[in-house]
């Protein structure tokens, strides 16, 4: 767990700074980390509602999973990727930590190495030392935020057994291109052949519903076999305390692979206490399937703040997908100038705590109101420094 801490320690300094302090106070415009500034989904009570009142004494006794909450990611993944899912080769899970728990324990040795996304997600480096694994972050390429294939093949080992995809990717926006999942198969695939052992992808996939302009969500499932693709109702119902996810075995998967893969899974997440979604939100996952924030509102709010920051003299692309905006930061030390903004009540993640050094990220779970007022904040401090 040392090693865990010092992956973590980034983000836990910069997130016990901005606790310890004054708080962020009722007028605060957050957005940090992506934590949800407007009433839940009426849907979601609803479904906890309907589903936690007991029909019989078993109703809350140990389970590993519902079988119709199963069925019903098997039919929904079947529909979106056009190949046959199982139900037994899904796991429901404590939200997309769990899954890439459950996935990593499923298939690391000791000392195993993972390659993973720099930018990326800030509990890659953790969660793979959780699973007694050595992480490797390889950089997108500059710029674009495209996979780097060369610098991807150059990092693989004889000790690789694991490489991170996260599409669309936080905190770029970005969707991969099939081309550049299908080349990255290519590659994992020799070098899989190369050292005589199979290297697995990990897809992560949290914020495939939420794709903008109509894009579509390109799932690296379907270029390379040996995917687990690991999924979070945390961001799609902006509920991320309502720990709900799952993980699937890549339908293409050799079917010998997922049988062994299927008890490894089960037992990663029995080994890691319990780890199973408990049963009222396992019940409830049918019906929480079919709902969503509203997605065109939140490209409006997108387009709101792209625009109001481009404005303001801010440089920042848009976003395909997920919801978060990486604008530069006006000084090279994006921690002084997130510092500023929150002088002013304005609360972002600077860059270099989501290895995104000389950027800010802006998570647009903040609402409407949280936009407008933080604008003439974030024009105010631009125009303090430049020139
Ligand atoms: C890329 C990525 N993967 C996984 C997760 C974990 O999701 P959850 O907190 O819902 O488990 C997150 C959450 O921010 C994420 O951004």
């Amino acid at each position: 767990m040392l090693a865990v801490t010092e992956e973590m320690r980034t983000v836990m300094d910069f997130a016990r700074k901005v606790l310890e302090g004054d708080g962020l106070g009722p007028d605060a415009c957050d957005f940090m980390f992506g934590n949800p500034q407007e009433t839940p989904l009426r849907g979601l009570v609803d479904a906890l509602i309907r589903h936690v009142e007991p029909q019989d004494v078993h109703w809350f006794g140990y389970k590993k999973y519902e079988a119709p909450a199963r069925e019903s990611v098997a039919r929904s993944l079947s529909q979106a990727r056009s190949r046959h899912y199982k139900p037994d080769d899904i796991a429901i899970t404590a939200g997309g930590f769990g899954a890439i728990a459950a996935a990593l324990l499923a298939v690391l040795e000791v000392g195993d190495q993972v390659i993973y996304p720099r930018p990326g997600w800030f509990a890659y480096g953790a969660q793979i030392r959780g699973a007694a694994g050595t992480p490797i972050a390889v950089d997108l390429a500059p710029g674009t935020y495209d996979l780097d294939l060369e610098r991807i093949e150059a990092a693989i080992t004889g000790r690789t057994r694991v490489v991170v995809v996260n599409t669309p990717h936080n905190p770029t926006g970005r969707i991969f291109p099939r081309a550049q999942l299908d080349a990255l198969a290519d590659k994992l695939a020799a070098a899989s052949e190369r050292f005589g052992k199979v290297i697995y992808l990990l897809a992560d996939e949290p914020y495939a519903r939420l794709v903008f302009d109509g894009h579509a969500h390109i799932s690296p499932a379907e270029s390379y076999p040996h995917t687990l693709i690991a999924y979070s109702f945390g961001k799609t119902l902006l509920a991320p305390g309502e720990r709900l996810g799952w993980l699937a075995l890549g339908a293409d998967m050799p079917e010998a692979d997922r049988i062994r893969l299927r008890e490894a899974v089960d037992m990663a997440q029995v080994s890691h206490g319990w780890a199973f979604a408990g049963r009222t939100l396992q019940r409830a996952l049918p019906d929480l399937e079919k709902l969503s924030i509203d997605v065109a509102a939140l490209a409006r709010r997108r387009d709101r703040m792209v625009e109001g920051l481009r404005a303001a003299g801010y440089d920042l692309p848009v976003p395909e997908g997920t919801f978060y905006l990486i604008p530069r930061s006006p000084i090279p030390d994006d921690m002084a100038f997130a510092a500023r903004l929150a002088t002013d009540g304005v609360w972002v993640l600077p860059g270099s705590v989501a290895q995104l050094p000389g950027r800010l990220r802006i998570s647009l779970t903040a609402n409407d109101d949280m936009v407008e007022r933080s604008l003439p904040v974030f024009a105010r401090a631009i125009g303090e420094v430049a020139g």
